[in-house]
């Protein structure tokens, strides 16, 4: 079995150290940005690390009300720009902490006045020592160069981040996470029977909206990275705005679909993509009956889920379908070619 299906299995666990050593921590540092809330966040991660800052700036946005901008580390790096810190709160987020640029963004918004928060799995990292205020995913080690555990560790700890910034979010709502991730894990099974049918996939696109257009671009990476699956990323939105018109009959389209806000205009555009003969599947749980009606296009975690709270069941079933097709395709997901664990970039 691939490290990267093992890693998978383990989050429900992972998720729950993590919950449990980073609870009060996280209150201290409700309490100090109290009196000192910034006006602007930004966020600095690279690939998988920064699907989470995407998921963290909605996230932030929606709960806070601040704005959050995600870095682009090449202003920093390479232009060198003169940058206005004041009143911004830089959170780099990087599973090894050793992303050079990352580190980069955080070590100059730090000698330039900012408050600066690192979240990482590893304690003895550059970004735990440049970092200000330093919060550790425990994931333990992760093997495969696919990153899984660690990014669902990162998501966890914006919940909590955004609960430090005074988001009207329940501790006791995000301490349910570990047992949703539990539910979406029994989807195994049916997932690795699904996969099956996707073996010659060469090309796909993966759409979400709002809190979960950061779990498309993860899947994507996902599907990229492991299974060598062109994979491009869209809003639902975005999607109508153009790339629709390469849409054909049997095209492969996933969708995240969780009840809430976003789902009128998913709805619309999972009719028609079924009008185009794309073959659609959604990913979705047992609270959008609307979408459970498009039965075997449907994939669903057995629980019904708050919106706010999908992202992190819904990207689980969505790596164990990179895990299981990868395997299908003959690959090994745990050795990506051209990669290793850590890509260091300015
Ligand atoms: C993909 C993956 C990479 C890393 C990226 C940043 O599965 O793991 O995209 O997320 O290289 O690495 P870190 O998070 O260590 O800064």
């Amino acid at each position: 079995m691939s490290k990267m299906l093992e890693e998978i299995r383990e989050q429900p666990a992972t998720l729950e150290r993590t919950l449990q050593a980073e609870r009060k921590p996280i209150q201290d540092l409700r309490g100090l940005l109290e009196r000192h809330q910034p006006r602007l966040i930004m966020l600095a991660a690279r690939g998988t690390s920064d699907n989470a800052a995407q998921f963290g700036r909605y996230l932030l946005e929606i709960t806070t009300g601040i704005p959050v901008t995600l870095a682009a580390p090449s202003i920093f790096t390479l232009y060198n720009a003169p940058f206005r810190f004041d009143g911004v709160l830089v959170v780099g987020i990087s599973q090894s902490g050793e992303s050079t640029d990352t580190n980069l963004v955080v070590e100059r918004a730090r000698e330039q006045g900012a408050r600066t928060i690192g979240i990482t799995n590893e304690p003895n990292s550059a970004l735990a020592r440049i970092a200000e205020h330093v919060f550790l995913v425990h994931a333990g080690r992760e093997q495969s160069v696919a990153a899984t555990k660690t990014y669902t560790g990162q998501v966890l700890m914006l919940y909590l981040l955004a609960y430090a910034l005074g988001a009207n979010i329940e501790l006791d709502d995000v301490a349910r996470v570990p047992e949703w991730a539990s539910r979406a894990l029994e989807l195994e099974p049916e997932i690795a029977r699904r996969a099956e049918r996707y073996r010659f996939m060469e090309r796909a696109i993966v759409v979400g909206r709002g809190l979960n257009y950061a779990t498309a671009f993860e899947f994507a990476l996902k599907l990229m990275e492991t299974c060598y699956v062109v994979a491009e990323r869209f809003s639902s939105a975005d999607l109508l705005h153009g790339p629709i018109a390469m849409v054909e009959a049997s095209f492969p389209a996933f969708l995240f679909a969780p009840a809430g806000v976003t789902w009128p205009g998913l709805r619309e555009m999972i009719e028609k993509l079924m009008q185009l003969q794309a073959e659609t599947l959604l990913i979705t749980d047992a609270g959008n009956r609307e979408a459970l009606e498009f039965k075997e296009r449907a994939v669903a975690v057995p629980v019904p889920l708050d919106e706010l709270f999908t992202p992190i069941p819904y990207i689980i079933p969505a790596q164990l379908f990179a895990a299981c097709l990868a395997g299908q395709k003959g690959l090994n997901p745990d050795q990506p070619r051209m990669l290793s664990k850590i890509t260091r970039t300015l």
